[in-house]
């Protein structure tokens, strides 16, 4: 066992760039339960963009979106859609671990920095990954504001204040074009230390029509997991590619979340009007043989048409939403795991086959 020159103490924040973040931030409060929790904008001083900070339990979610043409922010949601941009981590001292990372090769974005009010001090330092998507390490230790520095505490907004039942992020997954995922896997190799936790070939995840590669990348404590994709040959477009034609070059493709009670979160999401990738009723003639015992009713899951899945550990049960913008690009992932550390790659053939279905209806399989 070797030095963790690189310790992350877990997910600081997602924050996606957006064409609207008042809209997007209306969203995934009232759509997804997430309570807003913090601000940034004209109102507090900033003159260029504004900023939502939106959480539920141990998420952290930011949507910002520019307030003037010919701004990154504005820029980066017109070329990718409304997307992933920072994939923040929470280190014990920001300015090391970009040391670190430029050391081992990351190429930086913002040097570190020391922000203040009077609740404290963060150090922030920003290193990019694929495609337009970056890292910001987050040394928060001992701050007490909302958020950052420069945003104001909101109280709860419209009485919403009950969230979903979702817990944590589980893992983010990165989509990458053709021949890419190697150079990537090393990177999280040698910037940040990581290790190859599972791999799938395109044998594993192949259906009539496409295929992909992935690696599972994840940290020494193991809260990190950074699964990457790349199309494999299938007999029409993989749905990868259309994500890299959509996006425009490589992105993050969903953001898993956590529940401890699927079933509930599911059945409230999809009353708030989440709509979700369906799966067809054979499936759920094979799966109760597949899978095995579980605590949760079978007809729920049918019902709900949540995926259920078994390894050597334990067994998981998730379900994909559609994507959350018009582009065929972000969504998410819900995810309740009992003992199983995989990513349902027995579910993996029924799940593609629910997507190319979408992908069909769109004109593009
Ligand atoms: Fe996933």
């Amino acid at each position: 066992m070797t030095d963790d020159f690189m310790p992350i103490d877990g997910w600081d924040h997602v924050e996606l760039w957006v064409g609207n973040a008042k809209q997007a931030a209306y969203y995934y409060e009232h759509a997804f339960g997430f309570r807003r929790t913090a601000y940034a904008g004209p109102e507090t001083g900033l003159r260029d963009r504004a900023s939502y900070v939106l959480e539920q339990n141990d998420i952290r979610l930011v949507v910002t979106s520019a307030l003037h043409p010919d701004h990154k922010v504005g820029d980066h949601a017109n070329k990718h859609g409304d997307g992933v941009k920072d994939i923040a981590l929470r280190v014990p001292d920001a300015a090391e671990a970009y040391r670190q990372a430029i050391a081992r090769g990351a190429t930086g974005v913002h040097e570190p920095a020391t922000v203040e009010d009077d609740f404290g001090t963060v150090e922030l330092a920003t290193i990019a990954t694929y495609g337009d998507v970056v890292h910001t390490f987050v040394g928060r230790n001992g701050y007490e504001g909302a958020y950052l520095p420069g945003y104001v505490a909101l109280e709860s907004v419209n009485g919403i204040d009950k969230g979903v039942g979702l817990l944590a992020i589980d893992h983010i997954v990165g989509n990458v074009e053709l021949g890419h995922m190697e150079q990537w896997v090393s990177f999280y190799e040698q910037v940040f230390g990581m290790t190859e936790m599972i791999h799938f070939s395109d044998d594993d995840i192949s259906t009539e029509y496409s295929a992909l590669m992935s690696k599972v990348m994840t940290n020494g404590n193991g809260k990190i997991k950074f699964p990457i994709n790349e199309p494999a040959e299938g007999k029409r477009k993989s749905q990868i590619d259309e994500y890299l034609e959509f996006n425009h070059g490589p992105g993050a493709q969903h953001i898993a979340l956590q529940s401890s009670n699927i079933v509930k979160t599911v059945e409230t999401l999809q009353q708030r009007g989440v709509l979700f990738l369906t799966t067809p009723d054979a499936y759920y003639e094979e799966t109760p043989e597949r899978v095995g015992e579980i605590e949760e009713s079978w007809s729920d899951l049918r019902r709900l048409k949540i995926l259920a899945d078994r390894d050597d550990d334990g067994y998981l049960l998730q379900i994909f939403t559609k994507t959350a913008q018009d582009r065929p690009t972000l969504f998410f992932e819900v995810i309740e795991r009992h003992g199983a550390r995989g990513f349902g790659d027995g579910n993996f053939k029924a799940l593609f086959e629910a997507i190319e279905r979408e992908q069909a209806l769109r004109g593009n399989l």
